[in-house]
Protein backbone atom coordinates (compact mmCIF):
# COMPACT_ATOMS: atom_id res chain seq x y z
CA UNK A 1 0.00 0.00 0.00
CA UNK A 2 1.26 3.52 -1.10
CA UNK A 3 -0.16 4.98 2.67
CA UNK A 4 -0.14 3.04 5.64
CA UNK A 5 -2.01 3.51 8.58
CA UNK A 6 -0.88 2.79 12.78
CA UNK A 7 -1.64 4.38 16.02
CA UNK A 8 0.76 6.36 16.58
CA UNK A 9 -0.56 8.29 20.69
CA UNK A 10 -3.36 7.65 22.76
CA UNK A 11 -6.84 9.23 22.62
CA UNK A 12 -6.07 11.39 25.91
CA UNK A 13 -2.95 13.05 24.33
CA UNK A 14 -4.93 13.65 21.40
CA UNK A 15 -7.44 15.08 23.51
CA UNK A 16 -4.94 17.33 25.00
CA UNK A 17 -3.56 18.13 21.67
CA UNK A 18 -6.70 19.28 20.23
CA UNK A 19 -7.95 21.43 22.91
CA UNK A 20 -4.57 23.61 22.47
CA UNK A 21 -5.26 23.43 18.77
CA UNK A 22 -8.63 24.78 19.10
CA UNK A 23 -7.35 27.23 21.62
CA UNK A 24 -5.38 29.08 18.84
CA UNK A 25 -6.18 32.59 17.51
CA UNK A 26 -8.06 32.69 14.15
CA UNK A 27 -4.68 35.08 13.48
CA UNK A 28 -2.63 32.39 13.80
CA UNK A 29 -4.31 30.16 11.04
CA UNK A 30 -4.05 31.08 7.31
CA UNK A 31 -6.47 29.88 4.09
CA UNK A 32 -4.44 26.87 2.43
CA UNK A 33 -4.42 27.26 -1.03
CA UNK A 34 -0.94 25.65 -1.71
CA UNK A 35 -2.19 22.38 -3.21
CA UNK A 36 -3.45 22.69 -6.01
CA UNK A 37 -5.92 19.82 -7.53
CA UNK A 38 -4.92 17.72 -10.57
CA UNK A 39 -7.73 19.52 -12.79
CA UNK A 40 -5.74 23.26 -10.90
CA UNK A 41 -8.98 23.36 -8.65
CA UNK A 42 -8.02 24.96 -4.95
CA UNK A 43 -9.33 23.24 -1.64
CA UNK A 44 -10.70 25.22 0.90
CA UNK A 45 -8.70 24.23 4.15
CA UNK A 46 -7.63 26.40 7.36
CA UNK A 47 -3.53 25.47 8.44
CA UNK A 48 -1.96 26.61 11.01
CA UNK A 49 2.05 26.23 10.66
CA UNK A 50 4.66 25.53 13.41
CA UNK A 51 6.11 28.88 13.15
CA UNK A 52 3.26 30.14 14.17
CA UNK A 53 1.35 28.42 16.18
CA UNK A 54 1.53 28.79 20.52
CA UNK A 55 5.23 27.16 22.06
CA UNK A 56 3.29 24.77 23.91
CA UNK A 57 1.12 22.87 21.04
CA UNK A 58 4.69 23.18 19.09
CA UNK A 59 6.34 21.46 22.02
CA UNK A 60 3.87 18.59 22.73
CA UNK A 61 3.56 18.43 18.62
CA UNK A 62 7.47 18.35 18.50
CA UNK A 63 6.99 15.79 21.23
CA UNK A 64 4.97 12.90 19.70
CA UNK A 65 5.96 13.14 16.08
CA UNK A 66 6.42 10.12 14.54
CA UNK A 67 9.74 9.04 13.94
CA UNK A 68 10.72 8.46 10.72
CA UNK A 69 13.70 7.35 10.63
CA UNK A 70 16.76 7.96 8.97
CA UNK A 71 14.68 11.41 7.87
CA UNK A 72 14.55 14.17 10.74
CA UNK A 73 11.53 16.69 10.90
CA UNK A 74 11.33 19.77 9.18
CA UNK A 75 7.72 21.10 9.25
CA UNK A 76 4.27 20.51 11.36
CA UNK A 77 1.20 21.92 10.04
CA UNK A 78 -2.16 21.48 11.43
CA UNK A 79 -5.01 21.47 9.07
CA UNK A 80 -8.71 22.37 10.06
CA UNK A 81 -11.72 21.65 7.39
CA UNK A 82 -14.75 23.10 8.46
CA UNK A 83 -17.48 22.02 7.40
CA UNK A 84 -17.84 22.61 3.89
CA UNK A 85 -14.17 21.89 3.71
CA UNK A 86 -12.11 19.80 1.47
CA UNK A 87 -8.92 19.52 -0.52
CA UNK A 88 -9.20 18.22 -4.31
CA UNK A 89 -7.26 15.33 -5.74
CA UNK A 90 -3.67 16.35 -5.58
CA UNK A 91 0.04 15.41 -5.17
CA UNK A 92 1.60 17.15 -2.78
CA UNK A 93 3.71 20.03 -3.25
CA UNK A 94 5.97 20.93 0.10
CA UNK A 95 5.90 17.32 0.99
CA UNK A 96 9.74 17.22 2.04
CA UNK A 97 11.19 13.76 2.08
CA UNK A 98 8.59 12.44 3.54
CA UNK A 99 5.33 12.76 5.17
CA UNK A 100 2.63 11.53 7.87
CA UNK A 101 -0.49 12.76 8.76
CA UNK A 102 -2.49 12.06 11.87
CA UNK A 103 -6.00 12.15 12.16
CA UNK A 104 -6.96 14.62 15.64
CA UNK A 105 -10.76 13.47 14.38
CA UNK A 106 -13.02 10.88 13.67
CA UNK A 107 -15.69 11.24 12.32
CA UNK A 108 -17.71 8.68 9.93
CA UNK A 109 -17.32 8.82 6.83
CA UNK A 110 -14.39 11.39 6.71
CA UNK A 111 -11.02 10.89 5.82
CA UNK A 112 -8.27 10.74 2.98
CA UNK A 113 -8.54 8.96 -0.28
CA UNK A 114 -5.87 7.98 -2.00
CA UNK A 115 -4.90 6.61 -5.45
CA UNK A 116 -3.61 3.20 -5.72
CA UNK A 117 -3.19 0.93 -9.03
CA UNK A 118 -5.74 3.35 -10.69
CA UNK A 119 -8.17 2.48 -7.50
CA UNK A 120 -9.40 4.99 -5.31
CA UNK A 121 -8.81 3.69 -1.41
CA UNK A 122 -10.09 5.48 1.23
CA UNK A 123 -9.20 5.43 5.21
CA UNK A 124 -11.39 6.27 8.28
CA UNK A 125 -10.29 9.11 9.82
CA UNK A 126 -9.11 7.40 13.50
CA UNK A 127 -8.19 9.97 16.39
CA UNK A 128 -4.60 9.03 17.25
CA UNK A 129 -3.71 7.30 13.99
CA UNK A 130 -1.54 8.36 11.44
CA UNK A 131 -0.92 7.72 7.81
CA UNK A 132 2.60 7.15 6.46
CA UNK A 133 2.81 7.86 2.66
CA UNK A 134 4.95 5.45 1.47
CA UNK A 135 5.26 7.05 -1.81
CA UNK A 136 5.35 10.88 -1.49
CA UNK A 137 3.51 11.62 -5.20
CA UNK A 138 0.71 9.51 -4.40
CA UNK A 139 -2.69 11.28 -5.36
CA UNK A 140 -4.77 12.01 -2.26
CA UNK A 141 -7.41 14.17 -1.06
CA UNK A 142 -10.61 14.81 1.25
CA UNK A 143 -14.33 15.09 0.56
CA UNK A 144 -16.12 17.76 1.35
CA UNK A 145 -16.78 17.35 5.41
CA UNK A 146 -19.47 18.06 7.38
CA UNK A 147 -18.24 18.58 10.86
CA UNK A 148 -15.31 19.98 11.72
CA UNK A 149 -12.05 17.90 10.39
CA UNK A 150 -8.36 18.39 12.56
CA UNK A 151 -5.03 16.79 11.24
CA UNK A 152 -1.56 16.81 11.78
CA UNK A 153 0.92 17.12 8.98
CA UNK A 154 4.22 16.19 9.86
CA UNK A 155 6.85 16.80 7.01
CA UNK A 156 10.76 15.19 7.35
CA UNK A 157 13.73 15.37 5.68
FE1 LIG B 1 -1.67 16.53 0.60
Amino acid sequence: MNIETYELIDKETIKSVLSLVKLQDNARWVKHESNYGLNGEVGDYYALFDNCMSQDLRYLLIEIAPDHAPLELLKIVVNHYRPGGYIPMHIDAGAGLGCEMLCLTENVGQGLKFVEDDKEIFIQDKSGYCNKFKKLNTIHGVDKVDTDRYSVVFIFR
